[in-house]
C-alpha cells in the first residue's frame, strides 16, 4: 500500500522485531509500532493495534516465530507449545491466525530459523493472495458500479492488497467509473475511520453511510453489488464477517443485490462443519459506550456516547448463511458457497 507515496506493509518481521501499523491511531495518525517479543506481539492482537483476519494471521505467525527465537535452548519445546496457546488465546474467530500458527509452529518444532522462514513465506502468500483475489473479484465489476462494502477488508486487514477491497482498488486503477458505499462498521468503526482512509489514499469516489442506511440505498437501487471479507468460512459456505454482515445480507436478497464474500483459502476451516460451529467473539461493552478520538490540538480523548449507568453487549461477529451469499471470490477463482465447490480448492 502507498501512504503519502511511500510504500508500506501493514506488517512485517525483521530480525526478532514485528513492525505494524497501528490501526487503534488510524485515520488521526500514522504510526509504526515496534513488537520486540512474542509476548507483545500477542497484546497487540488482543487490542486491536492490529487487525483484520489476514493481518491477525500474518502477526500471530510473526509472533510464533519470535517465540521459536525467543526460547531458552534447555526449555525449547515447553517454550514454544506455551506460547502457541497464548497466541491462539489473542482472538477466537479470523481462521487464519489458526492456519497460520499451526503451520508456523511445525516448522518452529524443527528450529527457529526454520520458523522465521515459514512465516515470511505465509506473509507474503497473505499479499499474493490478495493480489489474486483484486483480479478475480474485478471480473464482476462493470463501469458505473456503486459498490457496498462493511467493516475494514483492505490492505490494513491483511499484509497488502486485502479482501473485499482489492477488486475495488483494481476497478479503480483500471480506469473504471465506481463509487463505494462505506458503512461506517459500529462500535469501532472500521468503515468510517480505516476503509474511508484507505479509499482516500486510493483515490477511490466513495461516501460513509450510517450503519443503518444499507437497506435504504438497496430499496432505491442505488447498490449494485456488494463485497464483504471473512473472518472464517465453515465447509458449507457460511461466513462468519464483522457483526452487522447478517443484516446486510438479508435485505441484499431481499432486493436482488448481488452479495459476495472476498476471502483466501486460508480463510476456509474445513473442520467447522458449518456456521453455527463457529465461535463469536464477544468484546468489551466499553466499545459501544464509549468512542474515542483527537481533540483540535491532535490528543486522544475518550468520550462516554450512552446514557451513563447503561449496560451493553458486544458480539464483534455474525454468520451469514451459505444461501444468502451470490459467491465467494478466493485467490483460486470465484464459486458458489457449496461443500462441493469449496473441497474443490483444496
Ligand atoms: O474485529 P476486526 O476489525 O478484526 O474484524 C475485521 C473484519 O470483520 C473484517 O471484515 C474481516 O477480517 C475480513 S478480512 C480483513
Amino acid at each position: 500500500m502507498l501512504v503519502k507515496g511511500k510504500h508500506y506493509l501493514t506488517v512485517w518481521m525483521e530480525g526478532r522485531t514485528v513492525y505494524m501499523i497501528e490501526q487503534n491511531l488510524l485515520p488521526f495518525q500514522f504510526r509504526i509500532f515496534e513488537s520486540p517479543n512474542y509476548q507483545t506481539s500477542c497484546m497487540t492482537i488482543r487490542d486491536m493495534i492490529t487487525r483484520g483476519a489476514g493481518a491477525i494471521g500474518a502477526t500471530a505467525g510473526f509472533a510464533m516465530a519470535q517465540a521459536a527465537l525467543e526460547a531458552p535452548k534447555e526449555t525449547y519445546q515447553a517454550f514454544i507449545d506455551h506460547a502457541r496457546k497464548e497466541i491462539e488465546a489473542t482472538r477466537p474467530t479470523a481462521y487464519n491466525l489458526f492456519f497460520v500458527v499451526e503451520k508456523v509452529y511445525e516448522a518452529a518444532c524443527k528450529s527457529p530459523e526454520k520458523a522465521f522462514e515459514e512465516a515470511q513465506r505465509l506473509a507474503q502468500e497473505n499479499v499474493d493472495d490478495g493480489k489474486k483475489i483484486g483480479e478475480f473479484g474485478n471480473t464482476l465489476i462493470k463501469d458505473g458500479y456503486r459498490i457496498e462494502t462493511h467493516c475494514n477488508a483492505g490492505w490494513l486487514g491483511f499484509v497488502d492488497y486485502g479482501s473485499a477491497l482489492s477488486p475495488i482498488y483494481l476497478a479503480n486503477r483500471s480506469g473504471k467509473k465506481i463509487h463505494v458505499w462505506v458503512d461506517e462498521t459500529r462500535p469501532r468503526s472500521q468503515g468510517a475511520r480505516l476503509t474511508a482512509w484507505e479509499m482516500v489514499n486510493e483515490n477511490v469516489p466513495f461516501d460513509i453511510i450510517p450503519d443503518n442506511a444499507g437497506a435504504h440505498y438497496m430499496s432505491k437501487g442505488m447498490v449494485d453489488m456488494m463485497i464483504v471479507g471473512a473472518d472464517r468460512i465453515a465447509a458449507n459456505g457460511d461466513t462468519a464477517n464483522k457483526i452487522g454482515t447478517l443484516e446486510k445480507a438479508i435485505a441484499a436478497k431481499y432486493y436482488n443485490v448481488p452479495f459476495y464474500i472476498a476471502a483466501p483459502c486460508s480463510t476456509i476451516d474445513m473442520n467447522t462443519k458449518t456456521g453455527k460451529d463457529i465461535p463469536i467473539e464477544e468484546r468489551s461493552h466499553d466499545e459501544v459506550l464509549y468512542s474515542n478520538g483527537p481533540d483540535k490540538q491532535g490528543d486522544f480523548h475518550t468520550i462516554m456516547t450512552c446514557a451513563p449507568g447503561s449496560s451493553a453487549k458486544n458480539p464483534a461477529f455474525d454468520v451469514t448463511p451459505a444461501e444468502l451469499i451470490t459467491g465467494i471470490i478466493t485467490n483460486k477463482g470465484i464459486i458458489k458457497p457449496t461443500i462441493e465447490e469449496i473441497k474443490s480448492l483444496f
